[in-house]
Protein backbone atom coordinates (compact mmCIF):
# COMPACT_ATOMS: atom_id res chain seq x y z
CA UNK A 1 0.00 0.00 0.00
CA UNK A 2 2.01 3.46 -0.91
CA UNK A 3 1.64 6.69 1.13
CA UNK A 4 -0.31 9.19 0.82
CA UNK A 5 0.81 11.43 -2.13
CA UNK A 6 1.94 14.85 -1.60
CA UNK A 7 -0.20 16.83 -3.92
CA UNK A 8 2.13 18.60 -7.20
CA UNK A 9 5.19 16.58 -5.54
CA UNK A 10 5.82 20.03 -3.24
CA UNK A 11 8.35 19.90 -0.97
CA UNK A 12 9.55 15.99 -2.31
CA UNK A 13 12.95 16.15 -3.06
CA UNK A 14 13.32 14.94 -6.68
CA UNK A 15 16.65 14.88 -7.19
CA UNK A 16 20.26 16.01 -6.78
CA UNK A 17 21.23 18.18 -8.51
CA UNK A 18 24.77 20.33 -8.40
CA UNK A 19 23.38 22.92 -11.27
CA UNK A 20 21.12 25.46 -9.26
CA UNK A 21 19.69 25.53 -5.59
CA UNK A 22 16.91 28.43 -3.90
CA UNK A 23 16.60 29.76 -0.42
CA UNK A 24 12.71 30.02 -0.66
CA UNK A 25 12.45 31.85 2.39
CA UNK A 26 14.88 34.36 2.00
CA UNK A 27 15.04 34.89 -1.79
CA UNK A 28 17.91 33.85 -3.12
CA UNK A 29 18.98 32.06 -6.28
CA UNK A 30 22.62 30.10 -6.83
CA UNK A 31 24.18 28.91 -10.14
CA UNK A 32 26.60 26.29 -9.41
CA UNK A 33 27.58 28.20 -6.23
CA UNK A 34 27.05 31.70 -7.87
CA UNK A 35 24.62 34.24 -6.30
CA UNK A 36 22.33 35.33 -9.28
CA UNK A 37 22.65 38.71 -7.65
CA UNK A 38 26.13 38.80 -8.78
CA UNK A 39 25.55 37.08 -12.17
CA UNK A 40 23.09 39.33 -13.31
CA UNK A 41 24.25 42.59 -15.23
CA UNK A 42 27.97 41.00 -15.30
CA UNK A 43 28.35 37.29 -16.63
CA UNK A 44 26.80 37.15 -20.49
CA UNK A 45 24.54 34.57 -21.20
CA UNK A 46 27.08 32.75 -23.27
CA UNK A 47 29.42 32.29 -19.53
CA UNK A 48 26.38 31.27 -18.02
CA UNK A 49 25.80 28.19 -20.38
CA UNK A 50 29.38 27.48 -20.09
CA UNK A 51 28.74 27.69 -16.52
CA UNK A 52 25.97 25.36 -17.01
CA UNK A 53 26.73 23.00 -18.69
CA UNK A 54 30.53 22.56 -18.78
CA UNK A 55 31.17 23.63 -14.85
CA UNK A 56 32.99 26.66 -15.01
CA UNK A 57 32.68 30.11 -15.51
CA UNK A 58 35.07 30.04 -18.84
CA UNK A 59 38.60 31.70 -19.06
CA UNK A 60 38.71 34.18 -22.20
CA UNK A 61 40.26 31.04 -24.43
CA UNK A 62 37.03 28.36 -22.93
CA UNK A 63 34.69 31.29 -23.90
CA UNK A 64 36.05 31.93 -27.38
CA UNK A 65 36.07 27.79 -28.44
CA UNK A 66 32.61 28.21 -27.02
CA UNK A 67 31.02 30.85 -28.58
CA UNK A 68 33.02 29.25 -32.07
CA UNK A 69 30.86 26.32 -31.06
CA UNK A 70 27.88 27.64 -30.88
CA UNK A 71 28.68 29.75 -34.16
CA UNK A 72 29.46 26.09 -36.05
CA UNK A 73 26.47 24.74 -34.52
CA UNK A 74 23.25 26.70 -34.98
CA UNK A 75 22.72 25.99 -38.57
CA UNK A 76 19.32 24.66 -38.76
CA UNK A 77 19.09 20.77 -40.50
CA UNK A 78 17.39 20.00 -43.53
CA UNK A 79 14.73 18.82 -42.24
CA UNK A 80 13.61 21.77 -40.16
CA UNK A 81 13.67 23.85 -43.19
CA UNK A 82 12.05 22.02 -45.53
CA UNK A 83 9.01 22.05 -42.78
CA UNK A 84 9.11 25.29 -41.29
CA UNK A 85 7.19 27.07 -43.42
CA UNK A 86 4.45 24.39 -42.72
CA UNK A 87 4.57 24.46 -39.73
CA UNK A 88 4.75 27.92 -39.05
CA UNK A 89 1.32 28.51 -40.79
CA UNK A 90 -0.19 25.31 -38.94
CA UNK A 91 1.37 25.88 -35.55
CA UNK A 92 1.21 28.59 -32.58
CA UNK A 93 4.97 28.89 -31.24
CA UNK A 94 6.11 26.81 -29.15
CA UNK A 95 3.78 24.26 -30.34
CA UNK A 96 5.99 25.01 -33.50
CA UNK A 97 9.17 24.81 -31.22
CA UNK A 98 8.40 21.53 -30.00
CA UNK A 99 7.78 20.07 -33.70
CA UNK A 100 11.42 21.93 -34.83
CA UNK A 101 13.21 20.63 -31.89
CA UNK A 102 11.86 17.50 -32.40
CA UNK A 103 12.26 17.39 -36.12
CA UNK A 104 16.29 19.21 -35.59
CA UNK A 105 17.15 15.74 -33.75
CA UNK A 106 16.98 13.61 -36.91
CA UNK A 107 19.52 16.06 -38.57
CA UNK A 108 21.81 16.42 -35.02
CA UNK A 109 25.29 14.43 -35.65
CA UNK A 110 25.10 12.68 -32.52
CA UNK A 111 21.98 11.62 -32.95
CA UNK A 112 22.63 8.20 -31.98
CA UNK A 113 24.46 8.48 -29.24
CA UNK A 114 24.16 9.78 -25.05
CA UNK A 115 27.83 9.48 -24.40
CA UNK A 116 29.09 12.93 -22.24
CA UNK A 117 31.22 14.16 -25.31
CA UNK A 118 27.96 13.47 -27.69
CA UNK A 119 25.90 15.48 -24.88
CA UNK A 120 27.82 18.25 -24.98
CA UNK A 121 28.14 18.95 -28.27
CA UNK A 122 24.30 18.36 -28.33
CA UNK A 123 23.86 20.96 -25.44
CA UNK A 124 26.00 23.54 -27.60
CA UNK A 125 23.94 23.18 -30.69
CA UNK A 126 20.44 23.47 -28.96
CA UNK A 127 21.56 26.42 -27.47
CA UNK A 128 22.75 27.63 -30.57
CA UNK A 129 19.64 26.98 -32.77
CA UNK A 130 17.05 27.95 -29.94
CA UNK A 131 16.93 31.49 -30.62
CA UNK A 132 17.37 30.92 -34.43
CA UNK A 133 14.55 28.55 -34.66
CA UNK A 134 12.08 30.99 -32.81
CA UNK A 135 13.48 33.90 -35.31
CA UNK A 136 12.90 31.79 -38.83
CA UNK A 137 9.62 30.61 -37.39
CA UNK A 138 8.62 34.22 -36.76
CA UNK A 139 9.61 34.92 -40.01
CA UNK A 140 8.10 32.73 -41.44
CA UNK A 141 4.53 33.43 -40.27
CA UNK A 142 5.15 37.25 -40.77
CA UNK A 143 6.28 36.65 -44.92
CA UNK A 144 9.54 37.94 -43.79
CA UNK A 145 13.01 36.98 -43.95
CA UNK A 146 15.66 36.82 -40.88
CA UNK A 147 19.23 39.33 -41.61
CA UNK A 148 21.78 37.01 -41.26
CA UNK A 149 23.06 36.75 -37.91
CA UNK A 150 26.62 38.93 -37.19
CA UNK A 151 28.99 36.15 -36.14
CA UNK A 152 31.11 38.66 -33.82
CA UNK A 153 27.91 39.04 -31.83
CA UNK A 154 26.35 37.08 -29.17
CA UNK A 155 22.89 35.71 -28.96
CA UNK A 156 21.04 38.04 -27.37
CA UNK A 157 22.21 40.72 -29.64
CA UNK A 158 21.75 38.58 -32.59
CA UNK A 159 18.09 37.12 -31.36
CA UNK A 160 16.88 40.97 -31.19
CA UNK A 161 18.18 41.84 -34.79
CA UNK A 162 16.99 38.86 -35.88
CA UNK A 163 13.46 39.21 -34.40
CA UNK A 164 12.76 43.18 -34.77
CA UNK A 165 14.38 43.97 -38.06
CA UNK A 166 16.51 46.53 -36.62
CA UNK A 167 19.84 47.03 -35.09
CA UNK A 168 19.60 46.44 -31.38
CA UNK A 169 20.41 49.19 -29.03
CA UNK A 170 23.71 48.56 -27.03
CA UNK A 171 21.68 48.93 -24.03
CA UNK A 172 18.72 46.82 -24.82
CA UNK A 173 21.26 44.02 -25.66
CA UNK A 174 23.05 44.35 -22.30
CA UNK A 175 19.14 44.21 -20.81
CA UNK A 176 18.17 41.32 -22.83
CA UNK A 177 21.33 39.34 -22.59
CA UNK A 178 20.41 39.81 -18.55
CA UNK A 179 17.19 38.82 -18.74
CA UNK A 180 18.46 35.42 -20.44
CA UNK A 181 20.71 34.87 -17.72
CA UNK A 182 17.76 35.24 -15.17
CA UNK A 183 15.87 32.76 -16.97
CA UNK A 184 18.63 29.66 -17.24
CA UNK A 185 17.77 27.45 -14.51
CA UNK A 186 15.54 27.10 -11.40
CA UNK A 187 15.92 24.19 -9.94
CA UNK A 188 12.92 21.51 -10.33
CA UNK A 189 10.49 23.51 -11.90
CA UNK A 190 8.23 21.68 -14.09
CA UNK A 191 10.13 21.49 -17.37
CA UNK A 192 13.42 20.39 -15.88
CA UNK A 193 11.75 17.88 -14.32
CA UNK A 194 9.85 16.59 -16.94
CA UNK A 195 13.28 16.77 -19.00
CA UNK A 196 15.32 14.75 -15.97
CA UNK A 197 12.07 12.13 -16.06
CA UNK A 198 12.66 11.72 -20.01
CA UNK A 199 16.89 11.53 -19.77
CA UNK A 200 16.41 8.70 -16.93
CA UNK A 201 14.46 6.40 -19.29
CA UNK A 202 18.28 6.58 -21.17
CA UNK A 203 16.29 8.52 -24.20
CA UNK A 204 18.15 11.02 -26.07
CA UNK A 205 18.43 14.75 -25.13
CA UNK A 206 16.61 16.04 -28.37
CA UNK A 207 13.52 13.96 -26.83
CA UNK A 208 13.87 15.17 -23.41
CA UNK A 209 13.81 19.00 -24.25
CA UNK A 210 10.63 18.20 -26.55
CA UNK A 211 9.07 16.60 -23.20
CA UNK A 212 10.68 20.18 -21.37
CA UNK A 213 8.95 22.53 -24.04
CA UNK A 214 5.36 21.01 -24.02
CA UNK A 215 5.86 21.53 -20.23
CA UNK A 216 7.01 25.15 -20.50
CA UNK A 217 4.44 26.03 -22.94
CA UNK A 218 1.28 26.04 -20.05
CA UNK A 219 0.21 28.95 -18.41
CA UNK A 220 1.26 27.90 -14.80
CA UNK A 221 5.11 27.76 -16.06
CA UNK A 222 6.23 29.69 -19.14
CA UNK A 223 3.29 30.32 -20.53
CA UNK A 224 2.34 32.80 -18.04
CA UNK A 225 4.48 35.95 -19.39
CA UNK A 226 2.72 35.68 -22.20
CA UNK A 227 -0.45 35.99 -20.13
CA UNK A 228 0.73 38.60 -18.27
CA UNK A 229 1.40 41.10 -21.35
CA UNK A 230 -2.37 39.85 -22.28
CA UNK A 231 -4.12 41.30 -18.78
CA UNK A 232 -2.14 44.26 -19.12
CA UNK A 233 -2.85 45.03 -21.91
CA UNK A 234 -7.09 44.22 -21.15
CA UNK A 235 -6.56 46.69 -18.23
CA UNK A 236 -6.35 50.39 -18.52
CA UNK A 237 -4.20 52.96 -16.38
CA UNK A 238 -7.63 54.00 -14.49
CA UNK A 239 -8.79 50.62 -13.72
CA UNK A 240 -5.89 48.47 -12.45
CA UNK A 241 -6.86 48.48 -9.23
CA UNK A 242 -10.42 47.71 -8.82
CA UNK A 243 -9.91 44.79 -12.10
CA UNK A 244 -7.16 43.46 -9.88
CA UNK A 245 -9.20 43.00 -6.84
CA UNK A 246 -12.45 42.28 -8.75
CA UNK A 247 -10.13 39.36 -10.71
CA UNK A 248 -9.40 38.17 -6.99
CA UNK A 249 -12.43 37.88 -5.66
CA UNK A 250 -13.98 36.15 -8.68
CA UNK A 251 -10.72 33.41 -7.42
CA UNK A 252 -9.49 33.83 -10.27
CA UNK A 253 -5.61 33.92 -10.62
CA UNK A 254 -3.10 36.45 -11.43
CA UNK A 255 -0.40 35.61 -13.81
CA UNK A 256 3.03 36.42 -13.27
CA UNK A 257 2.43 35.94 -9.04
CA UNK A 258 2.97 33.34 -6.92
CA UNK A 259 5.58 30.12 -6.48
CA UNK A 260 5.77 27.14 -5.28
CA UNK A 261 9.34 27.60 -3.74
CA UNK A 262 9.65 31.73 -3.20
CA UNK A 263 8.06 32.92 0.03
CA UNK A 264 9.35 35.90 -0.46
CA UNK A 265 10.34 38.22 -3.15
CA UNK A 266 11.70 36.40 -5.99
CA UNK A 267 15.18 37.32 -6.63
CA UNK A 268 15.30 37.27 -10.49
CA UNK A 269 12.17 39.88 -10.43
CA UNK A 270 13.64 42.20 -8.38
CA UNK A 271 16.30 42.69 -11.62
CA UNK A 272 13.37 42.55 -13.95
CA UNK A 273 11.68 45.39 -11.98
CA UNK A 274 14.55 47.30 -12.50
CA UNK A 275 14.70 46.94 -16.13
CA UNK A 276 11.24 47.75 -16.77
CA UNK A 277 11.35 50.97 -15.24
CA UNK A 278 14.93 51.85 -16.97
CA UNK A 279 12.97 50.81 -20.57
CA UNK A 280 9.54 52.63 -19.45
CA UNK A 281 11.89 55.47 -18.85
CA UNK A 282 13.70 55.21 -22.29
CA UNK A 283 11.33 54.63 -23.95
CA UNK A 284 8.90 57.58 -23.45
CA UNK A 285 5.82 55.64 -22.37
CA UNK A 286 6.23 53.86 -18.55
CA UNK A 287 2.66 52.87 -19.40
CA UNK A 288 2.88 49.50 -18.62
CA UNK A 289 5.35 49.71 -16.07
CA UNK A 290 3.20 52.19 -13.66
CA UNK A 291 0.35 49.51 -14.06
CA UNK A 292 2.42 46.78 -13.56
CA UNK A 293 3.80 48.08 -10.65
CA UNK A 294 0.11 49.14 -9.13
CA UNK A 295 -0.77 45.31 -9.65
CA UNK A 296 1.88 44.11 -7.80
CA UNK A 297 0.60 46.71 -4.71
CA UNK A 298 -2.87 45.40 -5.09
CA UNK A 299 -2.45 41.82 -5.33
CA UNK A 300 0.71 42.04 -2.55
CA UNK A 301 -2.46 44.45 -0.18
CA UNK A 302 -4.86 41.79 -1.50
CA UNK A 303 -3.34 38.42 -1.55
CA UNK A 304 0.33 39.11 0.05
CA UNK A 305 1.66 37.81 -3.03
CA UNK A 306 4.70 38.89 -4.40
CA UNK A 307 5.94 38.84 -8.60
CA UNK A 308 7.65 36.18 -10.35
CA UNK A 309 10.02 35.75 -13.05
CA UNK A 310 6.93 36.43 -15.22
CA UNK A 311 5.63 39.18 -14.13
CA UNK A 312 8.26 41.98 -15.00
CA UNK A 313 9.75 40.12 -17.66
CA UNK A 314 6.33 40.54 -19.80
CA UNK A 315 6.71 44.55 -19.72
CA UNK A 316 11.01 44.67 -20.23
CA UNK A 317 9.92 42.20 -23.27
CA UNK A 318 7.27 43.99 -24.36
CA UNK A 319 9.74 46.99 -24.65
CA UNK A 320 12.13 45.33 -26.36
CA UNK A 321 9.74 45.20 -29.13
CA UNK A 322 9.46 41.03 -28.52
CA UNK A 323 5.57 40.23 -30.05
CA UNK A 324 3.81 38.69 -27.05
CA UNK A 325 3.32 35.55 -28.36
CA UNK A 326 7.31 34.55 -28.52
CA UNK A 327 7.87 35.74 -24.96
CA UNK A 328 7.41 31.84 -23.96
CA UNK A 329 9.81 30.97 -26.49
CA UNK A 330 11.96 33.57 -25.26
CA UNK A 331 12.20 31.93 -21.89
CA UNK A 332 13.01 28.47 -23.74
CA UNK A 333 15.69 30.00 -25.83
CA UNK A 334 16.99 30.56 -22.01
CA UNK A 335 16.01 27.54 -20.25
CA UNK A 336 17.60 25.46 -22.75
CA UNK A 337 20.87 26.12 -20.97
CA UNK A 338 19.50 24.50 -17.99
CA UNK A 339 17.47 21.93 -19.54
CA UNK A 340 20.42 20.57 -21.27
CA UNK A 341 22.53 20.64 -18.31
CA UNK A 342 20.37 18.39 -16.33
CA UNK A 343 20.23 15.95 -19.07
CA UNK A 344 24.14 16.03 -19.19
CA UNK A 345 23.64 15.55 -15.15
CA UNK A 346 20.92 13.09 -15.39
CA UNK A 347 22.99 10.76 -17.97
CA UNK A 348 26.26 11.01 -15.70
CA UNK A 349 24.91 9.15 -12.71
CA UNK A 350 21.67 7.89 -13.91
CA UNK A 351 18.63 5.87 -12.04
CA UNK A 352 15.17 5.72 -14.03
CA UNK A 353 12.85 8.04 -12.50
CA UNK A 354 9.77 5.93 -11.06
CA UNK A 355 7.83 7.05 -8.41
CA UNK A 356 4.54 5.50 -7.00
CA UNK A 357 0.92 6.57 -6.66
CA UNK A 358 -1.56 6.00 -4.27
CA UNK A 359 -4.79 4.13 -5.97
CA UNK A 360 -8.35 6.07 -5.37
CA UNK A 361 -10.05 4.06 -8.03
CA UNK A 362 -13.08 1.64 -7.53
CA UNK A 363 -11.87 -2.11 -6.45
CA UNK A 364 -13.12 -5.94 -6.24
CA UNK A 365 -15.35 -5.13 -10.09
CA UNK A 366 -16.31 -8.19 -11.40
CA UNK A 367 -16.30 -9.04 -14.97
CA UNK A 368 -19.32 -8.67 -17.54
CA UNK A 369 -19.29 -9.47 -21.12
CA UNK A 370 -19.92 -6.56 -23.23
CA UNK A 371 -23.43 -7.46 -24.29
CA UNK A 372 -24.43 -7.61 -20.13
CA UNK A 373 -22.25 -3.98 -19.71
N1 LIG B 1 -3.20 34.73 -8.10
C1 LIG B 1 -4.11 34.57 -7.12
N2 LIG B 1 -4.01 33.65 -6.17
C2 LIG B 1 -2.93 32.86 -6.19
C3 LIG B 1 -1.94 32.97 -7.17
C4 LIG B 1 -2.10 33.96 -8.14
N3 LIG B 1 -1.18 34.12 -9.11
N4 LIG B 1 -0.98 32.06 -6.93
C5 LIG B 1 -1.35 31.38 -5.84
N5 LIG B 1 -2.54 31.87 -5.40
C6 LIG B 1 -3.28 31.39 -4.25
C7 LIG B 1 -4.10 30.17 -4.64
O1 LIG B 1 -5.37 30.51 -5.13
C8 LIG B 1 -4.15 29.42 -3.33
O2 LIG B 1 -5.07 30.07 -2.50
P1 LIG B 1 -6.02 29.21 -1.54
O3 LIG B 1 -5.08 28.52 -0.60
O4 LIG B 1 -6.88 30.24 -0.93
O5 LIG B 1 -6.75 28.25 -2.44
C9 LIG B 1 -2.76 29.69 -2.73
O6 LIG B 1 -2.36 30.95 -3.27
C10 LIG B 1 -1.73 28.63 -3.09
O7 LIG B 1 -1.69 28.53 -4.52
P2 LIG B 1 -1.37 27.19 -5.32
O8 LIG B 1 -1.80 27.36 -6.74
O9 LIG B 1 -1.89 26.00 -4.58
O10 LIG B 1 0.19 27.18 -5.20
P3 LIG B 1 1.16 26.29 -6.05
O11 LIG B 1 2.42 26.22 -5.30
O12 LIG B 1 0.50 24.99 -6.44
O13 LIG B 1 1.31 27.11 -7.40
C11 LIG B 1 1.94 28.67 -8.98
C12 LIG B 1 2.35 27.94 -7.70
C13 LIG B 1 3.14 29.43 -9.50
C14 LIG B 1 1.49 27.66 -10.04
C15 LIG B 1 0.77 29.64 -8.64
O14 LIG B 1 1.23 30.63 -7.77
C16 LIG B 1 0.19 30.24 -9.89
O15 LIG B 1 -0.69 29.62 -10.52
N6 LIG B 1 0.64 31.46 -10.29
C17 LIG B 1 0.17 32.06 -11.51
C18 LIG B 1 0.88 31.46 -12.71
C19 LIG B 1 2.31 31.92 -12.81
O16 LIG B 1 2.62 33.09 -12.68
N7 LIG B 1 3.19 30.97 -13.12
C20 LIG B 1 4.60 31.22 -13.27
C21 LIG B 1 5.37 30.63 -12.13
S1 LIG B 1 7.06 31.14 -12.18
Amino acid sequence: MADKPTKGLADVVAASTALSDIDGKAGRLFYRGYDIHDLAGRATFEETAHLLQRGKLPDRAELGAYAAELVSGRELGALVSANIAEIAEKQKPMEALRSLVSLSGADDPDKDSITPDANLRKAARLTAQQPLLVARFHAARSGGSVPDPDPSRGIAANFLLQVTGRTPDPREVEIFDECLVLHADHTMNASTFAARVCAATLSDMHSAIVAAIGTLKGPLHGGANEQVMKTLESLTPGNVAQAVRDKLAAGEKIMGFGHRVYKTEDPRATHLRRMSAELAESSGDDTYYRMSKEMEEVVFETKGLYPNVDFFAASVYHYLGIPTDLFTPVFSISRMSGWTAHVIEQHADNRLIRPDSEYIGETDQKWKPIDER
